[in-house]
């Protein structure tokens, strides 16, 4: 996948130089990305970098856990969002699922997707959005009617994305969808990123599985310890087996390098500028 410098005035998604605190707790130290609308954007990142944090600043729920915001901008679709108070951030198109799947337990699956609703949206357009979501994951259709909680995992992320797609997000937040689920599952659950992305969903995903991460998106970012400390082209990334070793912690040998990566061997990654 070709990645490339998204154009001036860009409608996508825009942090600059992000700066979020948890009261002494410095977790990100001037963060800088972009997601270009319609693309699929990665973040990679040991435990602790500040992924989650980075998500919660965006969807504006970072409050609900003592954080604040203490410098650099969020704008989406030209229009700043930081500081705007979570249900108005999903009323302006953007959604997170949280990590954990968070489904509620003791609804059904029925309730979940009803409840990711926006509260305005009634009748024909819900229903027509049930479909689709349904549409993507008939395994949801056929446990309409049974609590949440009695989900397999997989299908639980299934709910908690299909619970985020109810409200008909034009960007998707995704912290970590295939942690702890089985290969297939995690495979299962990726070509369903891919095809909300074909419908015209922009997504910045949180991944743990490097491989699946780099294959997903065009461009990824790695963070450390509250900085972007790399970022590239995936295809780029994926060719570099240090980045895992460096800034992921993961040994064992890289995945396929792209052939035309090699031949051009190393390369200096390069970096969107602001
Ligand atoms: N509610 C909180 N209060 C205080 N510190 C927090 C809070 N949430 C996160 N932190 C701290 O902020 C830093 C970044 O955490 P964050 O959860 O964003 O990382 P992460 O990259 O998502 O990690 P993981 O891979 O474990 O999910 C960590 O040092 C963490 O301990
Ligand atoms: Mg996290």
């Amino acid at each position: 996948m070709e990645a490339t410098a998204p154009p001036p005035g860009d409608a996508g998604l825009a942090v600059s130089e992000l700066v979020v605190n948890y009261g002494p707790v410095r977790a990100l130290r001037g963060v800088s990305l972009r997601v270009p609308s319609g693309s699929i954007v990665a973040v990679l990142g040991a435990n602790g970098a500040g992924k989650t944090t980075l998500l919660r600043a965006i969807s504006g729920t970072l409050r609900f856990h003592r954080g604040a915001v203490g410098g650099g901008t969020i704008t989406w679709a030209g229009a700043r969002l930081s500081g705007v108070p979570a249900p108005a951030v999903v009323a302006r198109g953007v959604t997170q699922v949280p990590e954990g799947r968070r489904v509620f337990a003791r609804m059904t699956v029925e309730e979940n997707l009803r409840a990711g609703a926006l509260g305005a949206r009634g009748g024909k357009a819900a229903a027509r959005t049930r479909e689709e979501v349904l549409g993507l994951f008939p395994v949801l259709a056929e446990r309409a009617r049974q609590r949440a909680g009695l989900l397999s995992g997989g299908e639980q992320q299934m709910l908690a994305i299909g619970r985020a797609l109810m409200a008909r997000p034009a960007l998707l937040l995704l912290d970590e969808p295939t942690l702890g689920l089985a290969p297939l599952v995690a495979a299962r659950i990726a070509e369903t990123v891919k095809e909300i992305n074909a419908r015209g969903t922009s997504v910045l995903l949180i991944e743990q599985n490097v491989a699946l991460a780099l294959s997903l998106a065009s461009h990824a970012y790695v963070l450390a310890v509250g900085e972007v400390v790399l970022d590239g082209p995936t295809a780029e990334l994926a060719a570099g087996d240090e980045v895992r070793r460096r800034y992921l912690g993961v040994a064992g040998p890289p995945g396929e390098v792209p052939a035309e990566a090699t031949a051009r061997g190393r390369r200096t990654l390069t970096r969107w500028s602001s």
